[in-house]
């Protein structure tokens, strides 16, 4: 079962051919941070339009790489949402196209549905499992006792932990995307400022981040006030223990509460080395079966839309040409 993977839901154009949901035979990735690096963030505008501008030849290099025709496809996986919609457009219109041209099945894919069977291009996914999704839009735990099937356990009330990242890395003035390099600031820090752990109900499965991000706003204000210096370092070291300290404490109680012995980790975040680390020794611990994707497979890519794809083509989850993009589609 031969996927054409197709991802534009931010900032990220991507295409990807893969061989039954597990056998990348592609992986294009036409990256924008470099556009939006100078505004702090992405800008939707400027996002959509650089995806029209790049789709065609991003397509036409995942199915070159692959050495594929579109003819031996058997399904066109696409990002229907949640995202910028001026950005799902351009994916979808894409898919609809060669989907029509071709007359081959197009195929809807959430995009944290994604996210979490990129683990499945590692090794097959093992049911039931409690998925742990740390995007830039999402901090969810979602309880999965087959495919398709999801139940939440938990999700952020406020920020979601990527945004939380990208907010304290601006604070810190050290560039942007911040996650990537608040991570990379912190293994060079300690953690040596007091900052809170936000746990909201301890038996419960909610997040909240912006509490966190506050603290840290404050403490450089007063700071800078008294005229003292901050460490950066340290400082990203302090945040990011704050924050895997509670992600990885809720998401070992939600495993422990349901019995659930099989662990999966998704999203942007979960290319942040504190936090592979952190779980990885939990995991461990507890006797659980972790499974993190490859660094490329975290953040945004079209593999995972493939993988995602393969498992709703064998359910028959297809669509008719009339597909619109749903910036705000759910899960459940
Ligand atoms: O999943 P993703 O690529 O896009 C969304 O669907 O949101 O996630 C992007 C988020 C950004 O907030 C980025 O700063 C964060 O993931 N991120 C990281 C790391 N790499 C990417 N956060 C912390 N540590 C990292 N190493
Ligand atoms: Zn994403």
């Amino acid at each position: 079962m031969l996927i054409l993977g197709i991802e534009s839901s931010c900032d990220e154009t991507a295409a990807s051919v893969a061989r039954d949901g597990c056998e990348v035979l592609s992986n294009v990735v036409a990256s924008q941070a470099d556009i939006h690096r100078q505004f702090g963030g992405v800008v939707p505008e400027v996002a959509s339009r650089y995806h029209v501008e790049v789709i065609t030849a991003v397509i036409d290099e995942a199915m070159r790489e692959a050495g594929v025709a579109f003819s031996d496809l058997d399904g066109i996986a696409v990002t229907q949402g949640p995202g910028l919609v001026g950005s799902l457009i351009v994916g979808l219109q894409a898919a609809q196209a060669i989907s029509f041209v071709h007359n081959i099945p197009l195929i809807p894919v959430h995009h944290i549905a994604g996210h979490i069977y990129a683990n499945a291009l590692e090794a097959p996914m093992t049911f039931p499992l409690i998925a742990l999704v740390v995007s830039g839009g999402h901090t969810e735990l979602i309880l999965m006792k087959a495919d398709n099937e999801f139940e939440y356990l938990g999700r952020t009330l406020d920020d979601a932990v990527g945004e939380a990242y990208d907010k304290v890395a601006r604070i810190l003035e050290i560039g942007y995307p911040g996650g990537p390099l608040i991570d990379k600031l912190a293994t060079t820090g300690c953690d040596t400022y007091s900052l809170p752990r936000i746990w909201l109900d301890k038996n419960g499965f909610d997040f909240s981040f912006s509490g966190l991000k506050s603290a840290v706003i404050n403490l450089t204000h007063n700071a800078k006030q008294r005229g003292e210096l901050i460490d950066p370092a340290n400082l990203a070291a302090s945040f990011q223990a704050s924050v895997v300290e509670v992600l990885v404490g809720k998401t070992m109680r939600a495993l422990e509460k349901y019995g659930v012995e099989n662990l999966v980790v998704a999203g942007g975040v979960a290319a942040n080395s504190g936090l592979r680390g952190a779980l990885e020794a939990a995991a461990k611990e507890k006797g659980i079966h972790l499974m993190i994707p490859a660094f490329k497979y975290c953040t945004d890519n079209a593999a995972m839309i493939a993988a995602a794809g393969a498992v709703n083509l064998r359910q028959q989850k297809t669509s008719d040409l009339a597909l619109d993009a749903k910036p705000n589609l759910k899960l459940v």
